[in-house]
């Protein structure tokens, strides 16, 4: 059944981009917003999805998590989880999530900047990292989540056949994670074009690309054989 949004009005007043601190690592910072997430030792996930099973399916940066929703709905086996670091989009989604019962999808406030020492190695079978605020300006690259040690991250956690979905409509970005994803000697990667052998449903960001006729470059990455 679609979910009818209108039960879930947003917030009045969002701010799109919230203290620069947001985005650096915890460990950075020498003071400490309160809009900043919590910091994540462990997960408990027996408290978290009906099934009591860790995630399988994991969106860094969901927004409003039209394709974490989506991917709960089309794979109710799977456990979906999204990460968020703004806590108005991570709220907002996780009240729809409850508002719906949606037993196999939760969201989480945090950045993932401060790593992922709560997912199990070789657990995860699809990571998504789709549309990231480009952060364009030199002073400002510095904020992109996208790192050679996330991706070792994202490389431990996924599974022996899991994937690395990646996209962006900024050439420069695309550039950029072709970059770290080279520097990576345990993966492979391929640019894909085919909607059919990306196979996943459209992000928020990704509607608005085709909407306006805006070009984007998506990845998939596996580790070797
Ligand atoms: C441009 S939006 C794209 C949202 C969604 N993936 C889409 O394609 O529609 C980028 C999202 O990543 C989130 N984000 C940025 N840095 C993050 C971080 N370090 N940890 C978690 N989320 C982050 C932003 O708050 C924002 O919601």
């Amino acid at each position: 059944m679609p979910i009818d949004f209108l039960k879930y009005p947003l917030p009045a007043r969002v701010r799109h981009h919230t203290a620069p601190g947001l985005y650096m690592k915890h460990s950075e910072l020498k003071e400490v917003s309160d809009s900043y997430p919590p910091l994540i030792e462990k997960m408990d996930w027996s408290k978290i999805y009906s099934n009591g099973k860790p995630p399988d399916l994991f969106d860094v940066g969901c927004g409003k998590g039209k394709l974490l929703l989506e991917q709960a709905e089309r794979h109710p086996d799977k456990n979906a989880m999204g990460i968020e670091v703004r806590a108005w989009a991570a709220t907002w989604l996780q009240g729809v999530i409850e508002g719906e019962e949606i037993g196999n999808c939760h969201t989480i406030w945090y950045s993932v900047v401060n790593g992922l020492h709560f997912i199990e190695d070789n657990s995860i079978e699809e990571v998504y990292y789709l549309f990231p605020d480009p952060w364009s300006k030199r002073k400002h690259r510095k904020r992109r989540a996208f790192t050679t040690e996330m991706l070792d991250e994202y490389s431990r956690i996924i599974k022996k056949d899991g994937k690395i979905h990646l996209a962006t409509d900024v050439a420069e970005v695309h550039e950029y994670h072709l970059e770290i994803l080279q520097s990576n000697a345990k993966l492979t990667y391929k640019v894909v074009e085919s909607d059919e052998e990306w196979g996943l449903p459209v992000t928020n960001k990704e509607r608005f690309c085709r909407k306006e006729n805006i070009h984007f470059d998506r990845i998939i990455a596996k580790l070797k054989d």
